[in-house]
C-alpha cells in the first residue's frame, strides 16, 4: 500500500470511530457555519491584537484561522500593537516608561525602542504567517503578506500638559492603496506606527489604527482580542450582541471593564457608527476564538452589531418548511396542536417569523374573529437556544401592535403550559365561555388548555 492510501484509510477509520453523534454534530456544525462562508466571501475583517498575542503561545493557531479565512475570500487585514516588546526593549536599555491616560508618552530614546519593537514583532508575525509545513492547516497554502506606508499620522502634541512627543494620532489611511493589495489576495499586515509627511515616525495606538483602517475600508467587521471574553452584564454573563447606544451607556457605567475593554470598546462603537457593520471583542486565549465567533450563530464573544441581529416579518410560502421544523417538536411532545403542511400553507399570512442572520428561529400566528372584536394569538414559539433574548416578548409586542391597529380590543391565548409567561406579561385567566363563539365551539375539552386573556 502507497503512503497515500495508509494515510486516507487512517483517516477514514478515525473518521467511522467518531462516533454516530459526533458525526451527526459535525455535519450539522459545518451546514450550520454554511451561511456563513457565502456571507463572508469577498468581505473585509480588520482583525486587531496586541503584541501580549504576537508573542503568545495560540499566534500559531491563529495564523492558521486566518488562513482558513482567507481561504475562504475573506479580504483580511491584520493590525498589530507591540507593547510589551517596546517594554521589553525599553527596560533592556534600562529606561522607564511613562505614561499619560493608558497612552505612552513617547519621547527621542523612547522613539527608538518603538522602532526596534515594532520591526522585530512585525517579522516574526510574518514569518509565522509564512509557515507551511505538510500535515499543518498551512500546508499548501501561501500567503502573501504585504504591507506598506499606508498610514499617515500626525503627533497628539500637549494634553493636560503632558507632551505626548512621538505619540501619535492617525492622520490619513491610504485606503485604496490597501485596498489594491487586498484585490491581489494578499493578507495586510499593519503595525502600529505612522509617518508624517515630514518623515517622523509616529508611535500609534493598534486598536485606534485598526479602527481607522476599518472605517476607511468600509469593513464589514472589525475584531479585537482582547484580554477579557467580552463585557459581561450585572450578574456577571456574556453580553453576546449588544448595540452601540447600549455599548456606550455601558461604558460610560464603566463597571467591569478590564483595561482592553476600557481601550477597544469606544474604537468598537465608533466603528460601528462609521458603517462597519460589526465589531467583535473576542478573548485573545481562547484557541479558536475567531472560528466559533465567525461560524456559529451565537459567537462567543460580544459582537457590536450596528443592524439588528433579530427581524420580525412577515411569512410567506417559502417559509413553511421552515415553519414546520419549528414547530415539529412542539407537536410531538404535545404542547402545541398538530397542524400539518397543509394547514400551515393555508394560513401562512396569519405567521409572523423571527429571523436571526436570516434563520428563522421564532414564530407566532393571529387569528382575527371581527365579530367579537378578539384576536387570537397562537402558535408562539421560540428555538431553545434563543430563548434568552427576549423574542417571544417582541413577537408579543408584534402581535399586539398590529392587533390594536387593527381596532381589536382584546387578545387571548390558549395554553397548556406557559400560562406564567403570560401571566407575567399582564393576561389574566378567563373561562372558556368568554372566547369568541366560533372559536367556543371548536374549544377542544380534552385538551383543557387554559384561556389567557389581556384587553389591548
Ligand atoms: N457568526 C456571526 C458573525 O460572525 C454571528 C456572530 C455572533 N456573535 C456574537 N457574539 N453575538 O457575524
Amino acid at each position: 500500500m502507497n503512503t497515500e492510501h495508509r494515510v486516507f484509510n487512517e483517516n477514514l477509520s478515525a473518521a467511522m470511530r467518531m462516533g454516530e453523534d459526533e458525526a451527526i454534530r459535525f455535519v450539522d456544525w459545518v451546514r450550520g457555519a454554511a451561511p456563513y462562508f457565502h456571507a463572508f466571501r469577498g468581505k473585509t475583517f480588520v482583525l486587531a491584537f496586541g503584541g501580549e498575542v504576537a508573542q503568545g503561545e495560540l499566534m500559531e493557531d491563529l495564523c492558521h484561522d486566518c488562513n482558513l479565512l482567507a481561504a475562504l475570500g475573506v479580504r483580511l487585514v491584520l493590525v498589530h500593537g507591540s507593547r510589551p516588546q517596546i517594554e521589553a526593549e525599553v527596560t533592556r536599555r534600562g529606561l522607564a516608561s511613562r505614561y499619560h491616560n493608558g497612552l505612552r508618552v513617547t519621547d527621542e530614546v523612547a522613539l527608538e525602542c518603538v522602532k526596534a519593537a515594532v520591526g522585530v514583532t512585525r517579522i516574526e508575525i510574518e514569518a509565522r504567517l509564512s509557515q507551511g509545513l505538510p500535515n499543518t492547516p498551512m500546508a499548501g497554502a501561501f500567503m502573501r503578506v504585504t504591507g506598506g506606508n499606508f498610514i499617515t499620522a500626525r503627533p497628539i502634541g500637549v494634553v493636560d500638559g503632558v507632551d505626548f512627543q512621538f505619540t501619535g494620532t492617525v492622520r490619513r489611511v491610504i485606503a485604496d492603496e490597501i485596498a489594491a493589495d487586498l484585490d491581489q489576495q494578499n493578507v495586510v499586515l499593519i503595525s502600529n506606527i505612522g509617518v508624517s509627511p515630514a518623515g517622523e515616525i509616529f508611535n500609534l495606538a493598534m486598536e485606534e489604527v485598526a479602527e481607522q483602517v476599518a472605517i476607511a475600508l468600509k469593513a464589514e467587521k472589525l475584531i479585537y482580542l482582547c484580554d477579557a471574553p467580552g463585557l459581561l452584564d450585572e450578574q456577571g454573563r456574556l453580553i453576546e450582541t449588544i448595540t452601540a447606544e447600549e455599548a456606550e451607556r455601558k461604558f460610560n457605567a464603566g463597571v467591569g471593564l478590564t483595561e482592553d475593554l476600557h481601550l477597544f470598546l469606544p474604537r468598537a462603537i465608533k466603528a460601528v457608527r462609521n458603517g462597519v457593520a460589526r465589531a467583535h471583542l473576542i478573548d485573545r486565549d481562547k484557541d479558536g476564538g475567531l472560528l466559533l465567533e465567525f461560524f456559529t450563530r451565537q459567537g462567543v464573544g460580544t459582537m457590536v452589531a450596528r443592524d439588528p441581529v433579530h427581524r420580525l416579518r412577515q411569512a410567506g410560502t417559502e417559509d413553511v418548511g421552515a415553519l414546520l421544523q419549528l414547530l415539529s417538536p412542539l407537536e410531538a411532545d404535545g404542547t402545541l396542536v398538530r397542524r400539518g403542511r397543509e394547514l400551515i400553507e393555508d394560513e401562512i399570512s396569519r405567521f409572523t417569523l423571527v429571523e436571526h442572520d436570516g434563520m428563522v428561529v421564532g414564530c407566532a400566528a393571529l387569528y382575527p374573529f371581527p365579530e367579537d372584536g378578539m384576536v387570537e394569538m397562537a402558535c408562539l414559539v421560540v428555538n431553545p437556544e434563543y430563548r434568552r433574548a427576549g423574542l417571544g416578548e417582541r413577537l408579543l409586542q408584534h402581535i399586539s401592535g398590529d392587533a390594536r391597529s387593527r381596532g381589536f380590543k382584546a387578545l387571548f391565548v390558549l395554553t397548556t403550559r406557559t400560562e406564567h409567561w403570560f401571566r407575567e406579561r399582564g393576561f389574566h385567566e378567563a373561562s372558556p365561555d368568554s372566547l369568541p363563539g366560533r372559536k367556543r365551539d371548536l374549544y377542544n375539552f380534552q385538551r383543557r388548555s387554559k384561556v389567557f386573556l389581556k384587553a389591548l
